[in-house]
């Protein structure tokens, strides 16, 4: 059978397309479930005693550290409020007969804080390090706008890049002595999706990301396995979502979509839905990303008016009781 030349050209593109759609689906299929089926994902047996997550109190890191408990690790909760760590550290000590211990620091802070939490960690036997603490923007906003926007940036670079580095300077020696561990540094979608009105976040991790891409490189031949975790929107304070729907997960099936893919990939959207979601905007986005910023700008500017019509609301009002009880105080006095 001969073919003329367009028809091989055509036959050419349509095998390389397919070439590339099978491979994204087995690698989709493998990393969020075969994988793990088949025991391929990294086994937390013997990687050490215990794991540190910061952010430890609410949301995704509370899970991941209740997760690792239930694999049995002895759990260090950082985060900044002491009465939620306490709690935290005695629910889990009793649901899973593990160690905790608690560090109470304010992420926003300076360099000092990370001198404490080296003497606080110093002699235990670290497997585990879950960079999860992060911050965002009250609202989404034009950079300038951003309420008290030079300290808000500082703040946001010390809780969502500066923490990241330095929990990994602190762990990274003694597990390179001990040929094994596993990093999990939490950025976000939004670090590969174009994401405005939210640019300081999103940048702080996009930072997360390459960081913990050339750190894999790094350290991979010394035993250490570093991976960078993406997730789309999960229940949280953080996120606003206040009840699950079919792409907004609770943070506990968040986290065990998660540990299914350990070891499997070096950026993980996590749960299933994020995966597929992730996919198709990354992919959209190289085909035409007008379409991706067009969209992502006209629901974060739908977010951004509603927010601002609730703060002038909530002004408004404050403005109305603050004149009641001026007229009751008028009226007293007379
Ligand atoms: N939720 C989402 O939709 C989503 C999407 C993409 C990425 N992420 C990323 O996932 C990570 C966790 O987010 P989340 O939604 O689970 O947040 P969250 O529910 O608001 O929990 C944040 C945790 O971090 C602690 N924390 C916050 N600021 C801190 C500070 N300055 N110093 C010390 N601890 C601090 C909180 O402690 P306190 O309770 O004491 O305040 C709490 O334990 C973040 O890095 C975020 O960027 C989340």
């Amino acid at each position: 059978m001969k073919y003329t030349l367009l028809e091989l050209i055509g036959l050419a593109s349509i095998g390389t397309v397919s070439w590339f759609v099978l491979r994204g689906v087995w690698k989709f299929l493998y990393s969020t479930f075969i994988g793990h089926a088949l025991g391929h994902s990294l086994s937390l047996k013997n990687i050490g005693q215990w794991a540190v997550v910061t952010g430890a109190t609410d949301g995704i890191g509370r899970a991941y550290a209740e997760e690792l408990a239930s694999h049995g690790l002895n759990i260090v909760l950082i985060s900044r409020s002491p009465y939620k760590l306490q709690n935290v550290a005695a629910e889990i000590e009793s649901q899973y007969k593990v160690k905790t211990k608690i560090i109470d620091v304010d992420f926003t802070n300076g360099i000092e804080i990370y001198d404490r939490i080296k003497k606080e960690i110093e002699g235990l036997e670290i497997g585990v390090l879950i960079n999860n603490v992060g911050m965002s923007y009250a609202y989404p906003e034009y950079l300038a706008e951003v309420p008290n926007a030079a300290e808000f940036s500082l703040s946001l670079i010390n809780c969502n890049v500066v923490s990241v580095t330095q929990m990994c300077i602190l762990v990274l020696g003694q597990m390179v002595e001990r040929k094994k561990g596993l990093i999990l540094n939490v950025s976000s979608a939004s670090a590969v999706l174009p994401t405005p009105l939210m640019t300081m976040y999103s940048s702080t991790k996009a930072y997360v990301y390459k960081f913990s891409e050339d750190l894999a490189l790094e350290y991979a031949p010394l035993g250490i396995k570093i991976q960078c975790v993406l997730p789309g929107f999960v229940v949280s304070k953080m996120s606003r979502y206040k009840k699950p729907a079919f792409r907004i997960p609770l943070p506990r099936d968040f986290v065990r979509g998660h540990m299914r893919s350990l070891g499997l990939e070096f950026a993980s959207a996590g749960f299933w839905v994020h995966k597929i979601l992730l996919g198709y905007y990354t992919k959209l986005n190289m085909i035409s990303p007008s379409t991706v910023v067009n969209v992502t700008f006209a629901n974060l500017n739908g977010t951004r008016q509603r927010a601002l019509k609730r703060i002038q609301l909530q002004q408004e009002q404050q403005k109305q009781e603050n004149g009641v009880e001026n007229g009751v105080e008028n009226a007293k006095d007379k």
